[in-house]
């Protein structure tokens, strides 16, 4: 396989993941364009069209959804149109352009009952109109025949917009107490470790592989957490650092009411990532110490 340079095209630009992706990609010298709306809309199908035709990429990387679980529920024909409806008009128009693609999709996939990491090849079963539509967008991408895979990820953070890490940082300036569900787990993931790993894909798609089986991996950090294991993890490093003083209380999910039901225990085994690509996502403690201090030292949290 030759080696090629290649011309990678990123959707959802304001989002946490495209914007690890720009610096990722920025720190190893590799030239990506992103789009956002209104310039890539999954609500607007000639918008695709004219993106993909006027860069003319050898990879998309979708990093664009509809993201919000419990909005989802409320809002069931936009999350339709942007992770299942939107998704297969970009993987078969991705197919008759002959361009790769690298999707990403979602540990929610998944109902949670398993009492172990789920491997790719296990069935999968979604609570919630969020996961349901982003399986059907994996289902959408399968049958388009595109060349490319599926990324399912977890729990993503990072000091870049709003998120897991960002919302507790945000809380713990402003309240004493916080409260985080101790009794759902799951893989929390960087948004650097995870642009890695997509950027890892599109220079092998462009190289010219083709997966074999369904194209589907999981790349989710080495290590689970509770919401609750991570909130006490990132309060005590700010509280240490910033001189702060929250503190965070552990509550079941019985006690927390919210509109989507989450699966209990959504773990991902990366190890078919790790033969594949040779690569591990860090454990998000690693991550914690730098990323705290990026973000309380930005200005605008
Ligand atoms: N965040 C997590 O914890 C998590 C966990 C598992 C999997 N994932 C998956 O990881 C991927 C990236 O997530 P993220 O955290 O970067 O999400 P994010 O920060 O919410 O970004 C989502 C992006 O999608 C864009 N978007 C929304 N509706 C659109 C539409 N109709 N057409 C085009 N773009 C649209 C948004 O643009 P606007 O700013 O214009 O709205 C935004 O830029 C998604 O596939 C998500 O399902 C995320």
């Amino acid at each position: 396989m030759s080696k090629i340079a290649p011309r990678i095209l990123v959707t959802g630009a304001s989002g946490q993941l495209a914007q690890a992706l720009r610096r990722v990609a920025a720190e190893k010298s590799v030239v990506i364009h992103v789009l956002g709306r209104p310039g890539f809309d999954f609500a607007e199908v000639p918008s695709m069209r004219k993106a993909l035709e006027g860069s003319r990429p050898s990879v998309v990387i979708n990093a664009a959804a509809f993201t919000s679980v419990d909005q989802a529920e409320l809002e069931r024909e936009q999350s339709e149109i942007c992770n299942s409806i939107g998704v297969k008009a970009l993987a078969e128009q991705c197919r008759e352009l002959k361009i790769a693609l690298v999707h990403v999709s979602t540990d929610y996939v998944f109902d949670g009952n398993l009492g172990r990491a789920y491997l790719e090849s296990d069935r999968p079963a979604p609570l919630n109109q969020y996961g349901a539509s982003k399986l059907r967008g994996e289902l959408a991408f399968a049958q388009s025949g595109v060349r490319g895979v599926v990324v399912r990820t977890a729990w993503l953070f990072s000091d870049l917009g709003v998120n897991f890490l960002t919302r507790v940082l945000s809380q713990a300036r402003v309240q004493n107490e916080l409260r985080y569900v101790s009794d759902q787990v799951g893989s929390p993931t960087c948004a650097y470790d995870l642009a890695e790993v997509l950027l890892a894909f599109a220079e092998k798609l462009a190289a010219g592989w083709t997966p074999t089986g369904g194209g589907i991996f999981h790349a989710a950090g080495d290590s689970s957490a509770s919401a609750f294991d991570f909130a006490l993890a990132c309060v005590r490093l700010a509280n240490e650092e910033f001189r702060m003083d929250a503190h965070v209380v552990p509550v079941r999910t019985a006690d927390r009411p919210v509109i989507a039901q989450r699966p209990a225990d959504s773990r991902l085994c990366s190890d078919q990532l790790a033969a594949i690509l040779g690569l591990r996502l860090r454990p998000w403690q690693t991550w914690l110490p730098s990323l705290i201090s990026r973000a309380l030292s930005d200005p605008r949290m």
